[in-house]
């Protein structure tokens, strides 16, 4: 089976690139030149446009507003671009939410994914070769399907069986299931990646670090669930976007691969790391941020531990994370301070309203 070659300059179809994670990986390949992209994403609270304005003028980049369930809408952009590999980013993403309302989660994650897999296939099956053989159809998840560990046990491997707990995660778990099911039952090029918790520049402020970030810089507490021992293994944003390419182009079809940021730390720490980063860049006088953390109402089967094994990626692909994590997190608290008018954009009614919800009614 040959593989998709980056000298070949091929055009990939990204869902969900408007949002964190999928945004950084689109600014990075357009960076590098690594290929063409197509940006297929239905524009939730959850993105941004601006995330990726430098993008303008770039004659090798594609933007469309459009629903990974609109199956008529994804055949005619399988069929006008024709893609050499499809990259699915595109999901309903904070627990908390799904917790609340998890129906978006049901009908992105699962059905969405399915809708995807559907118009993949009947893609797929109609290319030649060599175009055929080179296809490929990458699916980004989580970590979180493994479930939780406790903190002596080990950490998770791709071959730990799946105990979702939230309707997120649960919703991750049956979509990784449909890819695989396509993989064993048509053949289709899949692989899938599961990944810890990202943090870096872009993410939207309804997630732990940017939302320190945020509410330190506006005097606001900074809350922790339960007694803050809850453990996440933290990974730079861009040695993520490094490892889906190199997946993309060197992965195994059919294989899943976990990626790991090396750096498992509680979230009364990753605060604490936070506020003494703040005191240093915004001091106020007689003031230290640490003094704004306030312990709140645990989360509904919070999750305790997520501790990731990647030797198989670094193994067989040779890939580890780059970033340390206190040069991580100065330079993602510095991307918010410099970066106010992205800030203002996004802690729009919306998000006050979803703040409200979330932790006034605690
Ligand atoms: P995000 O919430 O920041 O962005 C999601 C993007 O998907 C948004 O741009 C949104 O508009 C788009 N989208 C949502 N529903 C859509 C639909 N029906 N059709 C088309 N587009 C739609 O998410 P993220 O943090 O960038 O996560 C990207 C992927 O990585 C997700 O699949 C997520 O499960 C996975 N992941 C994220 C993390 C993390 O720490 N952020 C960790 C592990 C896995
Ligand atoms: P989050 O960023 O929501 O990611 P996930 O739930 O997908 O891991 O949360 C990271 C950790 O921080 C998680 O253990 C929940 C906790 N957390 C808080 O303690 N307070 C908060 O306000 C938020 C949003 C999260």
């Amino acid at each position: 089976m040959s593989n998709l070659n980056k000298n070949d300059l091929p055009t990939l179809l990204v869902t969900g690139g408007a949002g964190f994670i999928g945004a950084n990986f689109v600014l990075q390949v357009r960076k590098f030149k690594w290929a063409n992209i197509v940006n297929l994403d239905k524009l939730t609270y959850a993105s941004n446009l601006q995330n990726l304005a430098e993008l303008q003028d770039d004659t090798n980049y594609y933007f469309i507003q459009g629903d990974v369930n609109n199956s008529e809408l994804l055949s005619y952009l399988l069929e006008k671009y024709q893609p050499d590999a499809i990259i699915n980013f595109a999901a309903e993403t904070h627990v908390d939410r799904s917790i609340i309302s998890p129906h978006n989660f049901i009908q992105t994650n699962i059905v969405g994914t399915f809708e995807l897999l559907e118009a993949s296939k009947a893609y797929w099956q109609k290319l030649t070769s060599p175009k055929k053989e080179k296809f490929r159809f990458l699916h980004i998840s989580t970590d979180e399907v493994y479930g939780s560990l406790s903190s002596t046990d080990p950490a998770f491997r791709e071959d730990t069986p799946y105990a979702p707990n939230s309707p997120y995660s649960a919703s991750k778990a049956a979509a990784d299931h449909l890819v695989r099911s396509y993989y064993h039952t048509y053949n289709l090029p899949t692989l899938t990646t599961n990944c810890s918790n990202n943090y870096g520049p872009l993410q939207f402020p309804e997630k732990l670090i940017p939302l320190t970030i945020l509410n330190a810089l506006n005097g606001k507490s900074l809350p922790i669930y339960g007694d803050g021992q809850n453990i996440r293994d933290w990974l730079y944003v861009r040695d993520h976007c490094d490892a889906i390419y190199l997946v993309l182009i060197e992965g195994c079809i059919g294989e899943t691969y976990n990626i790991c940021g090396m750096n498992e730390q509680t979230n009364l720490v990753v605060v604490e790391k936070i506020c003494a980063i703040l005191d240093k860049l915004a001091p106020k006088d007689n003031f230290q941020y640490s003094s704004l953390i306030s312990f709140i109402k645990d989360r509904p089967g919070h999750d305790r531990r997520y501790g990731i094994d990647c030797s198989k990626i670094s193994k067989n692909l040779g890939w580890k994370p780059k970033e340390n994590f206190d040069v991580g997190l100065l330079k993602t608290v510095q991307w918010y301070l410099n970066n106010s008018a992205w800030v203002d954009s996004v802690c729009t009614g919306t998000y006050q309203g979803w703040i409200k919800q979330n932790y006034e009614t605690r």
